[in-house]
C-alpha cells in the first residue's frame, strides 16, 4: 500500500536518485529539482516556500515525491514544482497519492488555488493525464515557452471560493 509522508533529511539521497533516474528532465531541470529538495530539507527545519512529501512503503525507498509550496506574492495560491515517480514504479497510484496528499495539506493551510505548469511535449503526457484525472483544468498556454514547438500549459485546481 502506498503511504505518503513528509520527507526527512535522510530521504535526500533517495530523492536525488529519483531525480537522476527521471527520463524526461534535462540536466538543468534536474539541477533545479535537486536545489529545491536541498532547500526544502535543509538544516533549518521546515522551509516556508517548499514542502516535500514522499510516497513510500514502510521501510522501502521512496517510489516518488512531490515538491510544492505557497506562491509567495499571493494569499492562498500554491504551486506544484515537481512530481516524480520512479520509472519502474509508475501506473501504481503513487503520483495520484502524492498530489492528493499535497491537496490535503494545502486545504489544511487554507489554500484556495493550486497551479502547476507542464510542457506539451509528448513525454509530459502522463503528467497532464495525472492532473486531469484529479480535476485540474488547463487554463493557459504560452506558445513556444520552453523552446520552439514546446508550449507551457498551466493546470489549475480551485480548492475553495
Ligand atoms: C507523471 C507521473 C508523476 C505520474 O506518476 P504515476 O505514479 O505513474 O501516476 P499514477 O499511477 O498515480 O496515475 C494516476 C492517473 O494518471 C493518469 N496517468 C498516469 N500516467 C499515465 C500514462 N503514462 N498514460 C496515460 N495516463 C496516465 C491515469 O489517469 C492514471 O490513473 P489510472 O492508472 O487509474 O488510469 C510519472 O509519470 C512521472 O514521474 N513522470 C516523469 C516526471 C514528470 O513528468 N513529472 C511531472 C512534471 S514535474
Amino acid at each position: 500500500m502506498i503511504r505518503v509522508r513528509k520527507a526527512q533529511r535522510s530521504d535526500r539521497p533517495a530523492l536525488r536518485r529519483l531525480i537522476r533516474a527521471t527520463d524526461v528532465f534535462n540536466p538543468r531541470e534536474k539541477a533545479v529539482a535537486r536545489e529545491l529538495v536541498d532547500a526544502a530539507l535543509g538544516e533549518r527545519g521546515e522551509h516556508p516556500d517548499y514542502k516535500v512529501l514522499v510516497a513510500a512503503d514502510r521501510g522501502a525507498p521512496p517510489a516518488g515525491y512531490i515538491c510544492f509550496g505557497p506562491s509567495p506574492m499571493t494569499v492562498g495560491t500554491w504551486d506544484v514544482y515537481w512530481v516524480i515517480v520512479d520509472p519502474g514504479r509508475r501506473r501504481a497510484g503513487a503520483g495520484r497519492a502524492l498530489v492528493r496528499a499535497a491537496l490535503d495539506l494545502i486545504r489544511a493551510r487554507k489554500g484556495r488555488r493550486l497551479l502547476v505548469d507542464t510542457s506539451t511535449q509528448a513525454a509530459y503526457r502522463p503528467a497532464q493525464a495525472l492532473y486531469e484525472c484529479l480535476g485540474f483544468c488547463p487554463v493557459a498556454t504560452i506558445p513556444d515557452y520552453y523552446r520552439t514547438g514546446w508550449h507551457r500549459v498551466t493546470y489549475f485546481k480551485r480548492l475553495s471560493s
